[in-house]
């Protein structure tokens, strides 16, 4: 069985930052969080203790934590991540996330420095959301030990992870990240090495269809997203969400699935979508998209 205790975080942004945390508490493990640039870097550590110190405090409030607890359960959970810009400190890891832009050219170039510097048996994982894992797998010396983890934004409170297999994943080391998964206290599910996995194969082309709502003048962006939140019940409109996700990210996954899948008919790209992402309106981490963002919050 492979036994996992040092996990190592590739890009300290929006979603590695998260999966540092969720993996030091509730996880238990040792973190090594690394990002090149020192200014994301000390940005991913300050979300981290922020996050931390709200979802510690909710535990409390909920009965699930001892009020005397709170303090030890902060420090432990802090101590346990290491913030580092040397990409060495990644070499003890068991399993290694990679959490960085979605480019498979800059995942590729590092999945080949990861190869290099990890121990041959480390587990080397991708939290893409939309790239075939295999390109990855294929540019390292151990493929057998390559899977997808794909982690939800925000990752502190979503639930799920895809755990994502290539035809060549070593069974056990598919377990083991499954485990991995559970232990940061998410419900795992399985899923092929196939485009956007379960999730964003479903959830990207209804976004799209909301977006081409837009295009035609069918309904305005603010009754298309009361429509599925009062009418389906989803947390969050498809605008507002396409915000929360980021324009730029969405448009990525799109353009990519366009040139690796010409012949998909749901893999198109609407033209709101284009023009907003020229305009540098990208969502909530511009603070205007669809909407207008206050840091996390739409306004
Ligand atoms: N850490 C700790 N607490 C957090 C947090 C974080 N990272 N983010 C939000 N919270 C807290 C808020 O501060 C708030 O606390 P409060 O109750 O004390 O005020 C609480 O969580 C609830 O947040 P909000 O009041 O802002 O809003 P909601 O009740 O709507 O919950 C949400 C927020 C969980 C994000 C919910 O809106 C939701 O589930 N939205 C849908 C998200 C979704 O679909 N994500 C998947 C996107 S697709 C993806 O990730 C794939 C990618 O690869 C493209």
């Amino acid at each position: 069985m492979t036994s996992l205790q040092r996990i190592g975080v590739v890009g300290a942004g929006l979603m590695g930052h998260g999966i540092a945390q969720v993996a030091a508490w509730p996880g238990g493990f040792d973190v090594v969080l690394h990002d090149a640039a020192p200014g994301a870097l000390d940005a991913g550590v300050a979300r981290i203790a922020k996050s931390l110190g709200k979802l510690v405090q909710k535990a409390v409030e909920r009965g699930a934590l001892e009020a005397s607890a709170a303090d030890a359960t902060l420090e432990s959970a802090r101590a346990r991540i290491t913030a580092t810009a040397r990409f060495e400190d990644l070499a003890p890891c068991d399993l290694v996330v990679e959490a960085i832009v979605e480019d498979l050219a800059t995942k590729r170039a590092l999945f080949e420095r990861l190869d290099a510097v990890c121990k041959p048996d480390a587990i080397l994982a991708t939290n893409t959301s939309s790239l075939p894992v295999q390109a990855m797998a294929e540019v390292t010396r151990r493929p057998s030990r390559v899977v997808g983890l794909h982690f939800f934004n925000p990752v502190q409170l979503m639930k799920l992870v895809e755990v994502v297999r290539t035809p060549a994943t070593d069974d056990a080391v598919f377990a083991a990240a499954r485990r991995f998964a559970e232990q940061c206290g998410k419900t795992a599910v399985a899923c092929g090495d196939t485009p956007g996995f379960v999730v964003n194969r479903l959830l990207v082309p209804y976004l799209v269809q909301a977006m081409l709502m837009v295009d035609r003048g069918d309904a305005t962006p603010e009754d298309i997203d009361t429509a599925m939140q009062l009418g389906a019940g989803h947390p969050m409109g498809p605008l507002t969400l396409a915000d929360y996700v980021g324009l730029d990210t969405t448009l990525a996954i799109l353009e990519g699935w366009r040139e690796r899948h010409p012949d998909e008919p749901a893999f198109v790209v609407p033209e709101c979508l284009r023009a907003q992402v020229a305009a540098g309106r990208l969502g909530r981490k511009t603070g205007q998209g669809f909407w207008r963002w206050d840091g996390d919050r739409r306004v």
